[in-house]
């Protein structure tokens, strides 16, 4: 597994505004959201990427402020539901240039798109191939590989993607049925540490391209899908320490074909601050535990995930050991359970979730009666 770090600094939220935000008091946990850095994720994914296009995974942060932004910068979008395909007609974003990236999809929500002139959609099967052409025969489709995740935290190989074998009967239907299969795509793996996972799959799809023409298939999308890390406590591969990992790989790619990506945790996650406090303390068996308001059903899900995330507080005691668990019931809801924190934290203490703009809001539920939290878009 090739990693490959760089001393390049990530942007983050402004911490000063954050704080200015409690300035009024603090009722629920909430995600405070930097647009600046949304704006500047976006102009340096272009930056590192320029023959790339990012269409930003709306999933990660569905918030309509920092859709509009991205939008404003410049993102195109994919998405993987009629709720979000209706965000983005409501924001005036064209049907045209959106990507329908969920391998299977109800017939309803296939018809509300074809309904919306939505033209690419994602198949990954010669199932959901025959659903789609019956529903929509002038409808274009990329085809999501099965490639390596290794080295990425949330590993996505596990639930889509063809097969070798399945790829040369999807084409094989597709020119059966005279349908336009014309691109590749593969997700990384989320939070991917190894850029390799990117040359694995642009290989692959090249591949692919060549099968399809040499079955009379026009190929003119690659979409490399999401996976661009951010830094939580870990180093990561900046975005351009990955561009040039990938370069020569991606100059194989013909002057022809259309490049894009479906960032999501890389635009927004770095933009926001999970702000949130702690309900109670305790020892159990001689470990510390704090419980906060927010856990893994109400913001903080991907803790369970494999992401580590970086929990700030205002108190300067030494650092210890501590279990970090939600508010909820349910003993799922524990974040961590070797997570550093100042000895002296106590209860009504805020505790700051750095860069957790991503998957956040986003998977957050109302289990137990605890609210979603708030978005602050500042
Ligand atoms: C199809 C697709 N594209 C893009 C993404 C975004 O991935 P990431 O947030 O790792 O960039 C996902 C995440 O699940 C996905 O399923």
């Amino acid at each position: 597994m090739g990693r490959v770090f760089d001393p390049t600094k990530e942007v983050q939220a402004d911490f000063a505004l954050v704080k200015d935000a409690l300035r009024n008091g603090y009722q629920n946990p909430f995600l405070f959201i930097d647009s600046s850095v949304l704006r500047e994720k976006v102009r340096r994914f272009k930056d590192a990427l320029p023959r790339v296009r990012p269409h930003f995974a709306i999933k990660s942060n569905p918030h309509p402020e920092v859709l509009t932004i991205l939008r404003d910068e410049g993102a195109g979008f994919e998405f993987a539901s009629p709720a979000e395909l209706r965000q983005m007609l409501d924001l005036g974003v064209p049907a045209r240039e959106l990507f329908y990236s969920n391998p299977v999809k109800a017939q309803e929500a296939i018809q509300a798109a074809v309904a919306a002139g939505v033209q690419w959609y994602v198949i990954d099967s010669v199932e959901e191939l025959r659903k789609i052409h019956q529903l929509a025969p002038n409808a274009s489709y990329y085809l999501r590989l099965h490639t390596s995740n290794e080295g990425s935290t949330v590993k996505l190989s596990g639930k889509f993607g063809a097969f070798p074998e399945d790829v040369t009967r999807i084409i094989t239907e597709a020119v059966k049925l005279g349908a336009d299969l014309a691109g590749a795509t593969f997700h990384a793996g989320s939070q991917c540490l190894n850029p390799d996972n990117w040359n694995i799959g642009i290989n692959a799809a090249l591949e692919t391209f060549a099968q399809m023409r040499a079955a009379g298939l026009t190929p003119r999308l690659l979409n490399l899908g999401g996976g661009f890390p951010v830094e939580h406590t870990e180093a990561i591969p900046s975005i351009w320490a990955i561009a040039k990992e990938i370069e020569s790989s991606l100059a194989q790619v013909p002057a022809d074909i259309q490049i894009i990506a479906e960032p999501g945790r890389f635009l927004v996650s770095d933009a926001g601050y999970l702000v949130c406090k702690v309900i109670g303390i305790t020892s159990r068996q001689g470990s510390r535990w704090a419980y906060l308001d927010c856990g893994v059903f109400n913001g903080l899900l991907e803790s369970i995930t494999g992401i580590e995330y970086d929990f700030r507080t205002d108190k300067t005691g030494a650092m210890t050991e501590w279990t970090v668990a939600g508010p909820t019931c349910d003993s799922m809801d524990i974040c961590t359970r070797s997570q550093q924190l100042p000895e002296d934290l106590v209860e009504g203490d805020m505790v700051y979730v750095r860069n957790a703009g991503a998957y956040s809001n986003a998977c957050a539920g109302t289990f137990n009666g605890f609210p979603l939290p708030d978005v602050l878009v500042v």
